[in-house]
């Protein structure tokens, strides 16, 4: 655009003031503009500070297209906001240990405890009263064997946890996590065969199990985070079968071997590497964190397996996996704030390398952008009570 000077130095731009400055010479356009600034004009001494200004003005570089006009004030920000938060958005995974008297906080996750059955009670109404959804929610076993059978048995404490949840809260979404890491003695995601690996097949039997204990229990979705292969399907049947048809299945879909689950580790005792025969690591079944596109297809097998919803985990280092989901499926898309992402914003506020609250913020804005339409966050009782005091972005 090199219109924006007449021969005669005039600005052919429709604007009142300027128009005004057609017949004017080169100081006489600067002195306006530096007047519309609200800057006192000075005499321009140097002819080449003139030459310069004008310059930029008719150049084709000079900027027509400034970002900068639609974040000028508040309102015209959350005018062209492209995402939101909501307490809709969010589910809060609960920890409830067995055998306890009183809950305990978790050191490696501030602001988070384990609930003994009881507490949970008043935990649960806590997040519902906050606006939030959904809970997921995780068992501290203190009756744990090879395979996991706590958990399979309908008087276990998976079974007696979801349904004190439900009952505390109706109207909340209860997320049931089936695996076996919390119930078996060697910390496995199933039982293990005989070079120590997990025996799949015999897992995901155990898991469509595990599933239906919880639906009988009263858990509203099933969200199996083995990283079995075929586990979706095996639900699937099972609870097509036996009358929990109308039950969804959320598949951890995309869940990586990453080493941001350790505070959850700590959280719900199933830290490995306490047994020497046994491997240290889930890297045979949980995925390698330098594959995309083996995530991808491993994902949307679920899909084809009969998943409801997916999820992907951790959040914020896997937000490209997240963001080729949103394309690759229709699907609603979950991602979750796993511990470790967790911790580290609580203990460098704690040293005050950053603010809590903005940085939990900021976190789960980018999972939106990238196409989560729910998120899993410690924070989520947190971010509830930020947003309900109107906290804007
Ligand atoms: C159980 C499970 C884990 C997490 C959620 N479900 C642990 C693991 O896979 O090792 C991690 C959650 C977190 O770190 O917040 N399979």
């Amino acid at each position: 655009m090199n219109n924006l000077l007449l021969p005669k130095n005039g600005i052919t731009r429709n604007n009142k003031g300027l128009n005004k400055a057609m017949d004017m010479g080169d100081s006489d356009i600067i002195k306006q503009i530096k007047d519309s600034m609200g800057e006192p004009a000075t005499e321009v001494q140097n002819p080449h500070f003139d030459q310069m200004k004008l310059k930029s003005l008719s150049s084709d570089a000079f900027p027509h297209v400034r970002m900068r006009r639609l974040r000028k004030t508040e309102s015209l920000r959350a005018m062209v906001r492209e995402n939101s938060i909501s307490a809709n958005d969010l589910i809060v995974p609960v920890f409830v240990e067995e055998n306890i008297d009183e809950r305990v906080a978790i050191a490696s996750m501030p602001g988070v405890f384990r609930e003994t059955e009881k507490t949970l009670v008043k935990r649960i109404k806590d997040i519902a009263a906050s606006g939030v959804k959904s809970v997921m929610v995780f068992g501290v076993s203190h009756n744990k064997d090879s395979i996991g059978s706590d958990s399979m048995n309908p008087n276990g404490l998976l079974a007696r946890m979801i349904s004190t949840a439900k009952n505390a809260a109706p109207e909340l979404s209860i997320i049931a996590d089936v695996c076996f890491c919390e119930y078996t003695d060697h910390g496995h995601c199933g039982p293990l065969c005989q070079h120590g690996d997990v025996d799949n097949d015999r897992t995901i039997e155990n898991i469509a199990m595990q599933a239906l204990v919880a639906c009988e229990a009263g858990a509203d979705i099933i969200a199996p985070s083995g990283m079995m292969d075929g586990q979706v399907s095996a639900i699937r049947h099972t609870l097509d079968v036996t009358g929990f048809s109308d039950v969804p299945i959320m598949a951890y879909a995309a869940k990586f071997a990453s080493c941001f689950y350790g505070p959850f580790r700590d959280a719900a005792g199933c830290a490995l590497g306490k047994n020497a025969t046994v491997r240290s690591d889930r890297k045979s079944y949980q995925l390698d964190p330098a594959n995309g596109r083996q995530a991808i297809r491993d994902a949307l097998l679920d899909v084809q397996e009969g998943a409801d919803i997916l999820m992907v985990k951790p959040g914020l280092a896997y937000l490209d996996i997240l963001q080729t989901l949103r394309v690759k499926t229709d699907l609603p898309l979950a991602v979750y704030q796993v511990s470790g992402e967790y911790a580290m914003m609580r203990f460098a506020a704690q040293a005050g390398a950053l603010n809590y609250q903005d940085a939990m913020l900021e976190s789960l804005m980018a999972f939106k952008r990238a196409g989560a339409d729910m998120i899993l966050t410690y924070a989520g009782e947190d971010v509830a009570n930020f947003l309900n005091k109107g906290q804007p972005f």
